[in-house]
């Protein structure tokens, strides 16, 4: 197989991966569900360090984030800081160097689907991004409970 992240990256990236998500929603991905993701060439991640600057090479990343790039748009994927690095900031700037780099890539808007009632919620909100739409029953947890997905939208040309 191709790969087109350095395999300590994928390796960072699971780290937090399966610290990240509670295992109650099943979200979290599979090694070779990034591998192949990554494999694509229009999917891009992005590494944290405990700093807020982006993880350099062997540096511990405490957060990531993975995009899907189509023409003019990106998806939001995948976003996650490990649990003890929460509230402080991590998360947003993680999402200002997602918006960074897909800006210098000529992206135009980045959206993204988040499980009705997740805290992440108002992370979006507050760094921009505005609710478009609904998908009734998109999510299903561990219990076999159905959870709608709203999908936020992000402008970046307006910020
Ligand atoms: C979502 C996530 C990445 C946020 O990371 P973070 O580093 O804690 O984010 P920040 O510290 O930048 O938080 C920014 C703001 O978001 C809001 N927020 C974040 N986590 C919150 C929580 N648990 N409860 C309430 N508000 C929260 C707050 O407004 C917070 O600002 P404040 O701390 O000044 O009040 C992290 O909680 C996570 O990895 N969650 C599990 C994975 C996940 O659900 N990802 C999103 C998928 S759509």
């Amino acid at each position: 197989m191709i790969h087109f992240a350095p395999m300590d990256d994928i390796d960072r990236i699971m780290t937090v991966m399966q610290a990240a998500f509670d295992p109650f929603y099943s979200e979290s991905w599979t090694r070779a569900q990034v591998e192949n993701t990554l494999a694509l060439g229009n999917c891009h991640y992005t590494l944290i360090a405990e700093s807020g600057e982006a993880a350099a090479d062997g540096e511990q990343a405490v957060g990531f984030a993975l995009t899907r790039s189509v023409v003019d748009e990106e998806e939001l994927l995948l976003f996650a800081v490990l649990p003890q690095h929460r509230r402080r900031g991590l998360g947003s700037a993680l999402l200002a160097m997602v918006r960074r780099n897909a800006h210098m890539r000529g992206i135009k808007r980045i959206f993204l689907e988040m499980r009705h009632g997740n805290t992440a919620e108002s992370l979006y909100r507050s760094n921009g991004f505005t609710p478009i739409g609904q998908r009734p029953k998109y999510y299903r947890a561990k219990d076999g409970t159905k959870i709608d997905a709203i999908t936020f939208s992000l402008d970046i040309d307006a910020h």
